[in-house]
């Protein structure tokens, strides 16, 4: 990363991200709170604090569970845990979709109440003037074509695309709207791997991938998913480079042991009388 990759504020900026085009693929992972961001933040080059939230942190069965009260809260607590990576914050679902001048208002309410560096909406076509108006109110915009899980009821369920010619004709027309309507890159979510190369060859903004190709320009996971905290499905996609379930759940049955045998806690978790016996 060099020094004119850094905004102002020392962080990654959205423009850094764009000029990363083809170059070394950009990290990316979700983060939804302090301590997980200030983990992943020397790692990374974005993070986002996706709507995913609703379902692995707050338990809904999608993520039109997620509020913009919900999306501000999590992103004020990823800024304050993280002082490199490029913050960028879901809009969530009901908060974009009905018009133009909501979207830009919810983007604005995004960027300054949290200080994130950008939003992301779902959608191609269909979104074209929201992209474009955030993007002219000096917000920068990352897209999300393919799979977008605000729209799996609708969609009768999470299914793959780019698996039908003219399926394929559509994803490339939202990535080329979505490019020319300002975004600063774009996801591409569960999509034919073929397809999603192809994408990533079709537009001069950088595609980040999640079920789609390793011919991205970068990859996103949703971090309890990569880290094996997941404990209801795990989407074929995901690679869990850790297993904290069973960390976590190790842990537990070792602190139930021991508070049940009054094993916890022991000398050095209680306070004495006389304070320099203490080690705080
Ligand atoms: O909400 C989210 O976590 C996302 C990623 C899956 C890209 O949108």
């Amino acid at each position: 990363m060099k020094i004119q990759d850094l905004s102002a504020s020392g962080r990654i900026s959205a423009d850094a991200i764009r000029r990363r085009k083809g170059g070394v693929p950009i990290v990316c992972l979700t983060a939804y709170t302090y301590p997980v961001a200030r983990l992943l933040d020397p790692h990374v080059d974005l993070l986002l604090v996706g709507d995913s939230v609703a379902m692995v942190l707050h338990g809904h069965k999608t993520t039109l569970g997620a509020s913009l009260e919900m999306m501000i809260a999590h992103g004020q607590a990823v800024m304050r845990g993280s002082d490199r990576a490029c913050v960028v914050v879901d809009m969530p679902a009901g908060s974009y979709e009905t018009s133009v001048a909501e979207a830009v208002a919810s983007a604005r309410r995004i960027v300054e109440e949290t200080g994130c560096q950008a939003v992301k909406l779902e959608g191609g076509v269909d979104m074209v003037g929201q992209i474009a108006a955030i993007v002219a109110g000096g917000i920068p915009v990352m897209g999300h074509i393919g799979l977008q899980p605000q729209s799996v009821e609708k969609d009768g369920g999470y299914k793959i695309k780019g698996r039908t010619e003219d399926n394929v004709a559509a994803l490339f027309r939202d990535a080329e709207t979505v490019e020319k309507a300002g975004a600063f890159s774009v996801v591409i979510e569960g999509t034919v791997e073929s397809v999603a190369a192809d994408l990533t060859r079709a537009i001069a903004i950088p595609t980040i991938g999640i079920g789609a190709s390793r011919d991205c320009d970068g990859q996103i996971l949703v971090i309890d998913d990569m880290v094996g905290l997941t404990v209801d499905r795990v989407p074929k996609f995901v690679k869990e480079y850790a297993s904290l379930r069973d960390v976590v759940s190790d842990a537990a049955a070792r602190y139930a042991a021991e508070v049940r045998d009054r094993a916890f806690p022991g000398p050095d978790h209680v306070f004495a009388a006389t304070p320099d016996k203490d080690k705080v």
